[in-house]
């Protein structure tokens, strides 16, 4: 069976590096234990370095959230792929709504996700709707969102691609999509994939869901969604509702 891929996103959290170690140590200790999930952290920046020293390989992978797509040069507060990748990090959050609020584009998210893949890094490529309506005006928003942020993308480079769909309006929400349309909304993402890369390319990515994933509903987003895996904000800095939520979605 295919491991499902949990990453937490813990955006701006927590506020130092002591707490920011307890609640690494408290994901470790849980995700040893994990038969069939693949565990990816996703801290600022600024705590990389310290989590990946405590960290063994095998048990939990370290992402950022972020990164410019030059390699170095004269870029004030940016940082590189290719740095990340000096120090050992393996994913890269790409297009989060939220940087998509502060200004990122699909251009510039395209650019991102081409800078990872020519270093053999995957990008965790965040998409979604800001609304939905009945006109299903959504999937057309969507399936744009796809082809800008991958048109520089070629076949070879699509098996490190992850994909997450998170419908903007969930992510922060009290309540998650329901699992059913979750499921119909990643049937629709495949099949955008089948159309530019083709049927095995397109089954082989993992596409994620996220926005408002609690260790309450994550079994049944996965049993009834359909997915590979998710993508946790807020519960992913709840260190005993992320390890229930760890517990939970690993099933052999
Ligand atoms: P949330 O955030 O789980 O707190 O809704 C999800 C995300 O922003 O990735």
């Amino acid at each position: 069976m295919k491991k499902r891929m949990i990453v937490g996103n813990w955006k701006m959290n927590p506020i130092t590096l002591e707490e920011a170690k307890r609640l690494f140590k408290s994901i470790k200790r849980v995700a040893e234990k994990l038969k069939s999930v693949t565990v990816v952290v996703c801290p600022p920046y600024i705590y990389i370095p310290a989590l990946l020293n405590t960290r063994s390989e095998f048990q939990i992978s370290i992402g950022a959230q972020d990164i410019y797509f030059e390699g170095q040069g004269s870029f004030t507060g940016e940082v590189s792929a290719l740095m990340l990748k000096d120090l050992g990090v393996g994913y890269v959050i790409i297009g989060h709504s939220e940087r998509r609020e502060m200004g990122e584009t699909d251009e510039s998210v395209a650019k991102k996700v081409q800078a990872l893949f020519e270093l053999g890094m995957c990008p965790i490529l965040c998409i979604g709707e800001k609304i939905r309506d009945d006109s299903g005006s959504h999937l057309e928003f969507l399936k744009n969102q796809i082809k800008n942020s991958l048109n520089k993308v070629s076949k070879k480079h699509i098996g490190k691609l992850i994909i997450a769909y998170e419908p903007v309006w969930a992510i922060g929400a009290k309540k998650a999509m329901e699992p059913e349309n979750i499921y119909e909304m990643s049937i629709f993402i495949r099949k955008v994939l089948v159309d530019m890369y083709g049927y095995d390319e397109a089954v082989s990515t993992p596409v994620l869901y996220g926005g408002a994933v609690n260790f309450r509903n994550a079994t049944e987003i996965f049993s009834k969604g359909q997915i590979d895996g998710l993508l946790v904000g807020r519960e992913s800095v709840n260190s005993t509702g992320f390890a229930e939520l760890l517990k939970a979605v690993d099933v052999s």
